[in-house]
């Protein structure tokens, strides 16, 4: 089966061969050839031109065994086209200079012309593929409401994120605006990335699993219905990652969501019994690759055994639990690849 007809088979609930498979940063810093291309551009700069943005996402293909490519881009794309600012240092996380706490901060937002702003993450994505034709399935993606919002409020990595938790329960209202402009701007921006060419979206939502079950339906799952609907109405399949998501299973129904992608400590056995109908993707723990070629070559026979069991392969997508680790060794990805295609 060609790649691309394996992943659309996927999406579309039919029979297959075996599972399709794309890993979350696929392309990034454990690659030796993306780390050259950093050593002559900025991150910024390899997003903002199609050919370096092609070039970074078609070396995982061109290594592993995959399926699908990942448009190479960030979810802090959308906060940058917002007038917040911001910037990757060298060996640490992201940096936003203009934070939100207050109305005037957010009313400081510059959503006018976002999607403007934003079109060379679509023209990357036509560009991407253009340079792939039907072979392989493409993924477009964005950040989830409140993982942007999360990083709106800290300005940067945080281990709890406690501002935007606080704000939530201080500010209410507040907070769901922001969330309600974050939402509109990601459907927009997705529907975009699909008309250029992506055949699924994703919705990283990295921070969400923070959040307790209430919280998550009250101000993650209204945002999260203002992205799924436009799209579906679309005809655009949208997959969402919670991470640390395994408590919010109960509610993820409600996001309208048209699959999930698991967190590594979620029960797939356990998601499967709740989301019969839905595309399941995942989850290996990335950080098992560090383990070495055998121990991933094991995860994957016991995933796809699982995944055979329990769905027959279908509405299956193999991935990791969460993206790779920068110091994960590329041939144990490869092992982890190769492993899936000798079960078709
Ligand atoms: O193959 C791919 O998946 C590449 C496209 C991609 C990147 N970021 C490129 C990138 C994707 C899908 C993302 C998503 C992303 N970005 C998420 C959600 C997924 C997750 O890991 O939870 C998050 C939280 C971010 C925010 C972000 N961007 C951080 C925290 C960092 C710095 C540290 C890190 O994790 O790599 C970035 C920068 C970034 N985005 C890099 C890459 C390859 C490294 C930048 C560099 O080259 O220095």
């Amino acid at each position: 089966m060609n790649p691309r007809a394996r992943f659309l088979a996927a999406l579309r609930g039919e029979a297959v061969d075996r599972p399709p498979v794309w890993l979350m940063r696929q392309a990034g810093r454990y690659l030796p050839q993306y780390r050259e291309v950093r050593r002559q551009h900025g991150f910024w700069e390899v997003c903002r031109q199609p050919e370096l943005s092609t070039l970074v996402a078609r070396e995982p293909l061109e290594r592993l065994s995959l399926d699908a490519a990942i448009v190479f881009s960030d979810i802090l794309t959308v906060p940058e086209a917002m007038g917040l600012g911001v910037t990757f240092g060298p060996g640490e996380g992201p940096r936003l200079v203009n934070t939100l706490s207050t109305a005037a901060d957010l009313s400081a937002w510059t959503v006018d012309g976002v999607a403007q702003r934003l079109s060379f993450v679509s023209e990357a994505v036509r560009h991407l593929r253009t340079t792939l034709e039907d072979r392989y399935g493409i993924l477009g993606f964005a950040g989830a409401p409140f993982t942007l919002f999360a990083y709106a409020t800290e300005g940067g990595g945080s281990d709890d994120f406690a501002k935007a938790r606080i704000m939530l329960h201080q500010q209410p209202w507040l907070a769901q605006k922001a969330l309600g402009i974050l939402a509109d701007v990601a459907a927009e921006y997705l529907a975009a990335q699909a008309d250029a060419g992506a055949d699924c979206v994703q919705l990283f939502d990295t921070w969400g699993g923070l959040l307790d079950a209430e919280d998550y339906a009250r101000f993650c799952v209204p945002a999260l219905r203002r992205i799924t609907q436009p799209l579906a109405a679309r005809g655009v399949p949208v997959l969402l990652f919670v991470r640390g998501g395994a408590h919010l299973l109960p509610v993820l129904a409600d996001t309208g969501a048209h699959g999930f992608s698991l967190d590594w400590r979620v029960d797939w056995r356990e998601a499967r019994a709740r989301f019969p109908r839905s595309i399941l993707q995942g989850n290996v723990d990335p950080i098992l690759l560090m383990a070495g070629a055998d121990v991933a070559r094991d995860r994957v026979r016991h995933l796809l055994a699982t995944m055979l069991e329990t769905s027959q392969y279908r509405r299956c997508i193999v991935n990791l639990g969460h993206g790779i680790h920068k110091d994960t060794d590329p041939d144990a990805v490869h092992a982890f690849c190769d492993e899936v295609t000798r079960h078709g």
